[in-house]
């Protein structure tokens, strides 16, 4: 109950802008359904959007297959003008969650260029952090019912932790400069997870 009133209060005062970060199968896309219902937030997910133009087919969604089918980053140019133009559609929000963004230091630097537009800024990095073997095994069920042949091959899930271990983890010492990381046990239940994951959120709004 005590939560719930913090929560509300978080709502009505604050924008918030969230980066949910971590390695594939660490729970980001789950996590965000959570909180953009509980704190009011549009969610913005890059895979989703990669594959929403996969799925029609689009020139960008050709491109982006190439990489994504070899669980390999699409470049930053291609993936950053993406999702400015996402944000741009979007003139009314309490904030934002970001996704699967940024995964490189590049991105980060744009988000943070893009969002100053609107007068905004990140509010907090929440990283999830799960462990390898533990990621392969989520990845590995998930695929069985999501269609999603980077999940259904232990190999393309290996390269995607590796890619993530190399060219995206450094992502999280630029928020931490900046006071802005936040570390969240992974392991647990999806309300546990959650309960974590709103108890940094009001208490660094408070
Ligand atoms: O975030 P998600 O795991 O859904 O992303 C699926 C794939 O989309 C990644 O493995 C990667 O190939 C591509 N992607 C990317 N750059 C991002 C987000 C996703 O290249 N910022
Ligand atoms: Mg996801």
């Amino acid at each position: 109950m005590v939560v719930n009133l913090s929560i509300q209060k978080t709502i009505n005062n604050y924008m918030l802008n969230i980066v949910l970060f971590g390695p594939p199968g660490a729970g980001k896309g789950t996590q965000s359904a959570k909180l953009v219902d509980t704190f009011q937030l549009v969610h913005l997910s890059t895979g989703d959007i990669f594959r929403y133009n996969i799925k029609n087919e689009t020139e960008l969604g050709k491109l982006a297959k190439t990489y994504i089918d070899k669980g390999e980053l699409v470049p930053d140019e291609v993936t950053i003008s993406m999702l400015e133009k996402e944000v741009e559609q979007i003139k009314e929000a309490k904030g934002f969650i970001f996704d699967g963004f940024p995964r490189t230091v590049n991105q980060a630097n744009a988000l943070d260029a893009f969002l100053k537009n609107r007068n905004a800024e990140i509010s907090m990095m929440l990283a999830l952090d799960v462990d390898e073997d533990e990621l392969v095994k989520r990845l590995l069920i998930r695929g069985k019912d999501s269609g999603r042949a980077d999940d259904s091959d232990e190999s393309i899930i290996r390269n995607r932790i590796k890619v993530y271990n190399e060219q995206t983890a450094i992502a999280a010492e630029y928020y931490n400069q900046q006071g802005k990381y936040h570390g969240i046990n992974g392991i647990g239940s999806i309300d546990e997870i959650f309960n974590r994951l709103s108890a940094i959120i009001v208490e660094s709004t408070r």
